[in-house]
């Protein structure tokens, strides 16, 4: 059985791509310091495998720690998702995500080179490309300056692998993620904002259930069929099969280069009212929503094109914004 060492996987993205790993057939080990997680996750992910993931509270960013961590185990994948991830909190605390997101990684890739490790995933973000001058988004898309610390954390992240791969005969890969939404159809796992959520769909769920009273839409000025701004929603579970695929690709050495990035997005491009109208429908709720001014920072459109991944990694989308609505509903009730 194949090792894979997944950090933050007590996360939204890393538990639902934990699941998937192990129905592959994958062993996997988490590290989480359970700064946006909870431990309750590791016995649901159990409850969906039937099979309970190793696991280290471990902070990437204690160096003595993840060294002694990695004289427990021989790993032959890594995937990383272990970072801080809102935008307006990067504004607001930037040198906290430089610390968490740049050096938290640098740390893993120090293990990663004294200890000859290989096949690394790496957690991007459509944020690398900012508003990009044509949609949908290739991967060959220019990278504008980042819009945040938060999204310049990522641009740094795939640039330090990158040299790394360069230099250490290390093959990775980027996922640059568009809009993950959604939660598994168990509802035993999910997104657990903390605090006001900043994402349109969490604020939505919550809205519906009465957590927040109004749904603030951000402008309906935008260049766009309906005024608002679109983005490429994809189901988390879709997006966390797009992992298995590019770790098999890396473990078969099915690589071009030792560094390659994918974009994975659904290819479709969605306004804010097309999900409003498109979560009431699947959930029979009425959402009380109101339109105020654009929120600064936020681009006009965003998706991608997904020709990369279907062709090299064998992988799409195979659930619907309906299915994706509907879970993220589910989840939300199965909250109060
Ligand atoms: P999340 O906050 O739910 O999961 C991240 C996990 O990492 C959490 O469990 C957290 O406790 C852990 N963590 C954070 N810092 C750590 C540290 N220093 N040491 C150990 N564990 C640490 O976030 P998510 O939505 O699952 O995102 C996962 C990855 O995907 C992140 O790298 C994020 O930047 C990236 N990403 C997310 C989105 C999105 O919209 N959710 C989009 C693009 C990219
Ligand atoms: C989606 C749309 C908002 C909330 C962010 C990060 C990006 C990536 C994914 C990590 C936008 C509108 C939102 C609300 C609204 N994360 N909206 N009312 O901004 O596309 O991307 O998450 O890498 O880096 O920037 O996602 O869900 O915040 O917004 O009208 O209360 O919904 O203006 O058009 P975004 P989002």
């Amino acid at each position: 059985m194949k090792n894979i060492l997944v950090t933050g996987g007590l996360g939204f993205i890393g538990s639902h791509t934990v699941v998937e790993l192990q129905k592959t057939g994958f062993r996997v080990v988490i590290i989480d310091n359970l700064s946006n997680s909870k431990i309750e996750v590791l016995e649901q992910i159990k409850s969906i495998t039937n099979a309970k993931p190793g696991f280290y509270n471990i902070d990437i960013c204690n160096k003595e720690a993840l060294k002694s961590f990695f004289d427990t185990e021989k790993f032959d994948g890594i995937i990383h998702f272990a970072a801080l991830k809102s935008v307006s909190e990067s504004v607001q605390k930037p040198k906290e995500y430089f610390e968490n997101n740049v050096n938290g990684l640098a740390n893993l890739l120090a293990e990663i080179k004294n200890r000859n490790l290989n096949n690394l995933i790496f957690s991007s973000s459509c944020t690398v490309y900012g508003q990009a001058d044509e949609l949908p988004i290739t991967e060959n898309a220019a990278l504008k300056p980042a819009e945040s610390p938060y999204g310049e954390t990522k641009q740094i992240g795939e640039k330090i692998i990158n040299e790394s791969c360069a230099s250490n005969n290390l093959d990775a890969i980027a996922l640059r993620y568009f809009n993950p939404i959604g939660a598994h159809e168990s509802a035993k796992i999910g997104e657990l904002p903390l605090g006001v959520p900043q994402n349109l769909i969490p604020y939505v769920t919550q809205t519906a259930a009465g957590i927040r009273e109004q749904l603030s839409v951000f402008g309906e000025d935008y260049p766009t069929k309906d005024g608002t701004a679109i983005r490429d929603y994809i189901h988390v579970v879709d997006l966390a099969k797009a992992h298995i695929s590019a770790l098999e690709r890396l473990i078969n050495k099915k690589n071009k280069s030792n560094f390659e990035v994918f974009n994975i997005g659904t290819g479709k491009g969605t306004s804010v009212l097309e999900i409003i109208q498109t979560f009431e429908k699947v959930t029979n709720q009425k959402l009380n929503y109101k339109i105020v001014k654009r929120r600064s920072g936020d681009v006009t459109s965003a998706y991608a094109d997904t020709t990369l991944a279907f062709n090299e990694l064998n992988w799409k989308t195979e659930k619907t914004l309906e299915e994706a609505l509907k879970s993220a509903w589910n989840w939300q009730q199965k909250q109060l």
